[in-house]
Order: structure tokens, then C-alpha cells, then sequence
């Protein structure tokens, strides 16, 4: 039986780190949709597109080529897993990925994706739009305060340049901006399985998840 895992959740809910162990655990594809938004946000930068010229970031999506190779994000065939992830494209990628000709198309990139493989697949709206029949589905949580401290600890690990009140602000626009999108909006559907990361380990986050997807 083919085998669909998708979690959605919150930015720092833990959903990424939890997501790449299980793929290595249970030998699924790891697709980290969040990337995908992060690798248009870069482009816009790079290549000076305002954040209101919409029309402009959709063609730019549309000749983009976003690949996933041995944990690396790939864009148009240039590793760029480390500038997706600076501040200057987290603070811009909210908005981006509020554009909804945007995610048409991320959207339908992703479940293409999931056609062929078994995949473990993380974002904010896995559960509830691209992959509603999946075999498993996840919410995973934690209180803004213990994501923040996560993310900037995170940022701290790999020489990213913030503060913790930086990221706390962040992660709180963040949560608006995807809980109040037009299309594709971080909702914690009733047929997910709801885990509050909060007080838990990594492995323990893990443990949970791998006990119900091996069956
Ligand atoms: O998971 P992340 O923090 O890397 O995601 C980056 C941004 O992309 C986040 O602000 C929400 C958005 N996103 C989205 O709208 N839909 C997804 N499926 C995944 C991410």
C-alpha cells in the first residue's frame, strides 16, 4: 500500500526536524513544501521584484525549477539551502506564499510529486488542500514562545544573524498572515491528529508519529 504522511502546523512547531527523521526512519520522500515558498521569496529578492507585483513573481514561479536532492533545496539547479532560509526571505515569504496564482501552481507541483513516491510531506496546508486523502495526517503545535525560542536557537546553530524578540515577532506575523490567507490557510483539520510539541522531545515527537505510520 502506498504510503502518504502529511503534516502541517505552525513555523517552529517542530514539523521539519520531526519530518526529515521520519523519512530516514520509515524510507519516505521528505518534501518540505515551506522550501518551496522560500526558494520564490529568494528569487523575487534576487532578482528585484516588489512584493505587490504579483503578475511578475507568478512568471518567475512559473520558470522556476525547485528540486530536492539528498536534503538540499535546488533552485533552478543552484543549491540554495542556506539563503532561503535568512531573515530577509522569512520575513517577505508569509506574503509570498499569500499570493493564490502562486500556490495554484506550488500546489499542483506537490502533488505531482506525491504521485509516484511514498512521501512524508510538511507545510500549512498538506492536511486540508494538497494532499486531503492521505493516509496519516498530522497537526503539530507548540505555544509562539517556545517556537520562537526554537527558531532563534536554530538561527543561532547556523550563524544566522537575529534576536529572539526578532524572531518572536516574526513568528507571530507569521501566524496571522497564514491563518488569515484567502486560499490555503493554516487550519487544523478535525480528521488530523493533533500533537502539542510544546513539552516534548524531538525523539519523543518522533516516537509518537513512527508508532501510528508503521503499521
Ligand atoms: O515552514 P516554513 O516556515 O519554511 O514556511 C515558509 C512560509 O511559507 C510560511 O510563512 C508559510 C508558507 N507556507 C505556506 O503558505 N504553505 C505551505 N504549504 C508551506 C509554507
Amino acid at each position: 500500500m502506498r504510503k502518504v504522511v502529511a503534516i502541517d502546523g505552525p513555523a517552529g512547531s517542530g514539523k521539519g526536524t520531526v519530518a526529515k527523521i521520519l523519512a530516514k526512519n520509515c524510507n519516505l520522500v521528505y518534501i518540505d513544501t515551506g522550501a518551496m515558498y522560500r526558494a520564490i521569496a529568494y528569487a523575487t529578492l534576487n532578482n528585484n521584484i516588489a512584493l505587490d507585483e504579483k503578475d511578475k513573481i507568478v512568471e518567475l514561479a512559473k520558470k522556476s525549477k525547485i528540486d530536492f536532492i539528498d536534503g538540499k533545496t535546488y533552485l533552478n539547479g543552484i543549491d540554495v539551502s542556506t539563503e532561503i532560509r535568512t531573515m530577509e526571505v522569512t520575513k517577505i515569504v508569509s506574503q509570498i506564499s499569500s499570493i493564490v496564482k502562486l500556490r495554484e501552481i506550488l500546489v499542483g507541483l506537490q502533488q505531482k510529486m506525491a504521485e509516484s513516491h511514498d512521501v512524508i510531506m510538511e507545510g500549512r496546508d498538506i492536511t486540508t488542500v494538497v494532499l486531503p486523502n492521505a493516509n496519516f495526517k498530522f497537526y503539530l503545535d507548540a505555544t509562539e514562545e517556545e517556537r520562537a525560542k526554537r527558531r532563534f536557537k536554530e538561527n543561532q546553530e547556523k550563524g544566522i544573524e537575529s534576536t529572539y524578540e526578532e524572531v518572536l515577532e516574526n513568528i507571530q506575523k507569521r501566524d496571522y498572515n497564514d491563518m488569515h490567507k484567502e486560499v490555503g490557510s493554516l487550519t487544523r483539520c478535525e480528521d488530523a491528529i493533533y500533537i502539542d510539541s510544546t513539552n516534548l522531545t524531538i525523539d519523543e515527537v518522533v516516537k509518537k508519529i513512527q508508532k501510528i505510520i508503521e503499521v
